[in-house]
């Protein structure tokens, strides 16, 4: 028997003025977008915005449903229109944000477990890590290199062939 181990680095930032120009600006929209989300039931709100590697932003928003199993999470709203609107182009990095009338919006939140999933699938499908930046709508802000970090021991699609 041998043990191993998994662990993976990620950077953490004090706030958003430590950041670079480009992934400051995207971490702004990420949290401003989240004002479009449908939240009612939850009323958290949570904004993705993505950079693309041929430069184009996308936004994702969650958009809940009064049949609670109906509703997306912001993150897989946002990598179905990338996959819709620019079909195979890689996603450098994508910022995620929320709001919430309820509870503060003071650290960084991390994808739930379904998004890790499809965030992994799109970074295979298109052979390219997605940066993630983490963050409140203040605060410290943690990026994370790809977002298979997230995700040990997936399931992918090398099993189905
Ligand atoms: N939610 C997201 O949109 N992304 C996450 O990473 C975590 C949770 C949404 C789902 C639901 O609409 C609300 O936040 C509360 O769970």
């Amino acid at each position: 028997m041998k043990e191993e181990k998994f662990e993976f680095q990620y950077e953490v930032y004090n706030d958003i003025s430590e950041l670079d120009e480009k992934d400051a600006w995207l971490l702004t929209e990420a949290r401003s977008v989240t004002e479009q989300a449908y939240a009612p039931y939850s009323n958290f709100h949570v904004g993705a915005v993505a950079m693309l590697e041929n430069g184009e932003i996308v936004a994702g928003t969650n958009q809940e449903n009064a049949s609670y199993p109906v509703g997306i999470c912001a993150e897989r709203v946002l990598l179905g229109s990338v996959a819709t609107i620019h079909p195979n182009v890689p996603v450098i990095s994508i910022a995620i944000s929320y709001s919430s009338d309820e509870v503060k919006s003071d650290h960084p939140i991390s994808p739930c477990g379904m998004c890790r999933q499809s965030l992994l699938e799109y970074e295979t499908r298109t052979k390219h890590p997605i940066r993630l930046i983490l963050s409140g709508q203040v605060g410290k802000v943690y990026v994370i290199n790809t977002a298979k970090f997230l995700l040990p021991f997936a399931f992918t699609s090398d099993e189905l062939i």
